[in-house]
């Protein structure tokens, strides 16, 4: 029994694999955070995932950090972003937006606004950046967010929410993973406030899922992705597995769609989180190949999988899975540059 292809229903969609894509950040889209029309065809050309969930997109210009990441804040993006969601489902497939704030992860010149990053404190991340204009910058030194300010950001993410479901998304997805602002919240290393954001940890990435609810109408159209003891962009926590778990018991009341869980190599938490996450899908991703990820569901240990690079280089992943189609590797190269090579030039195997 092939456990990959069996269908998986969230609520209003029902999943016909078990085959998510990843998010993935390709910065792709224009200086000003509107998708280009390369997207389009990146995105339907891979609609036979069971799911997929978009690259890291913006909830305003503060929140960007990044050269040529998406936005959906404004009619300019949303209506790239139509085109997009409106090809997807035309391809017969399902998307799901994800949504982000970089936080402290940011330099002035990839953003369109004036002024410091924010961040829960200001503690600056160590490290480099990449800018179009002058090359690898380290990144900005942050401000803290002063708490009279933290429902103006939170109000952000269930705008866009808003936006999103409004122009036919399926759902979004908040990225409470790699470092960005909503894990700077939940981390020890990046959060040393005094007020009630900082002596509970998890209220900020609690209250924004409750404000994406309450703005998609269905709990069952947000899902959240974390990324526990992940040290990218220089982030630890003293507690991950408390943190962790009290977080999932705090948001499964919510309902949400799911809790995409990115594996880091040596720290075991997969388990203890997917007995806790009772009310939703579980997702699991980070290193997956066709015969791990049909151990993995056989054994209970998720109810889908997530690839990333797989999909990059093979726009038809499920196709190759199911037939023993050998993957193409994909270039690192290109991850990040403009245009459409390394994006939309990697071919579908020929039909079987
Ligand atoms: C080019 C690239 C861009 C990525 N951008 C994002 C992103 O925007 N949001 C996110 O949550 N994860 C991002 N990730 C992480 C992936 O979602 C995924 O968790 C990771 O690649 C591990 O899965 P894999 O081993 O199947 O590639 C990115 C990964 C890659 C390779």
């Amino acid at each position: 029994m092939d456990k990959l292809f069996e269908p998986l229903t969230i609520g209003r969609i029902t999943l016909p694999n078990r085959i998510v894509m990843a998010p993935m950040t390709r910065s792709r889209a224009s200086a000003q955070g509107v998708p280009s029309e390369l997207a389009i065809e990146y995105y339907s050309s891979r609609a036979q995932a069971g799911l997929l969930v978009t690259e890291a997109t913006q909830t305003s210009p503060t929140g960007q950090g990044y050269a040529r990441t998406p936005g959906l804040h404004n009619d300019e993006q949303s209506a790239a972003w139509k085109k997009i969601v409106d090809a997807v489902h035309k391809a017969g497939g399902r998307i799901f937006l994800q949504l982000f704030h970089v936080g402290r992860i940011s330099h002035l010149a990839n953003r369109t606004n004036d002024g410091p990053p924010v961040a829960p404190s200001s503690i600056p991340a160590a490290g480099n950046v990449w800018t179009d204009t002058l090359g690898m910058q380290p990144f900005d030194s942050p401000r803290a967010l002063e708490t009279a300010e933290i429902p103006a950001v939170i109000e952000e993410f269930a705008s866009a929410t808003r936006r999103a479901i409004g122009i036919g998304f399926d759902g979004v997805e908040l990225h409470a993973a790699s470092g960005y602002l909503h894990m700077q919240f939940l981390s020890s290393s990046t959060n040393r406030r005094t007020d009630a954001y900082g002596t509970n940890r998890l209220k900020f990435v609690v209250e924004t899922l409750e404000a994406m609810v309450a703005a998609a109408g269905d709990s069952k159209r947000v899902g959240v992705k974390l990324s526990p003891a992940m040290p990218f962009n220089d982030i630890s926590d003293d507690t991950p597995h408390e943190t962790y778990s009290a977080l999932t018991r705090s948001i499964n009341p919510l309902h949400l769609a799911y809790l995409h869980l990115m594996r880091v190599p040596g720290f075991e938490i997969a388990p203890a989180l997917r007995a806790a996450f009772t009310n939703g899908a579980f997702f699991l991703g980070g290193g997956y190949d066709y015969e791990s990820a049909q151990r993995e569901l056989a054994s209970g240990g998720a109810g889908a999988i997530v690839f990333g690079k797989p999909f990059i280089a093979n726009p038809d992943l499920p196709a190759r899975f199911r037939n023993s189609i050998p993957l193409a590797v994909p270039d690192s190269s290109t991850f990040y540059t403009p245009g459409a090579k390394g994006y939309i030039d990697y071919p579908a195997a020929p039909r079987v």
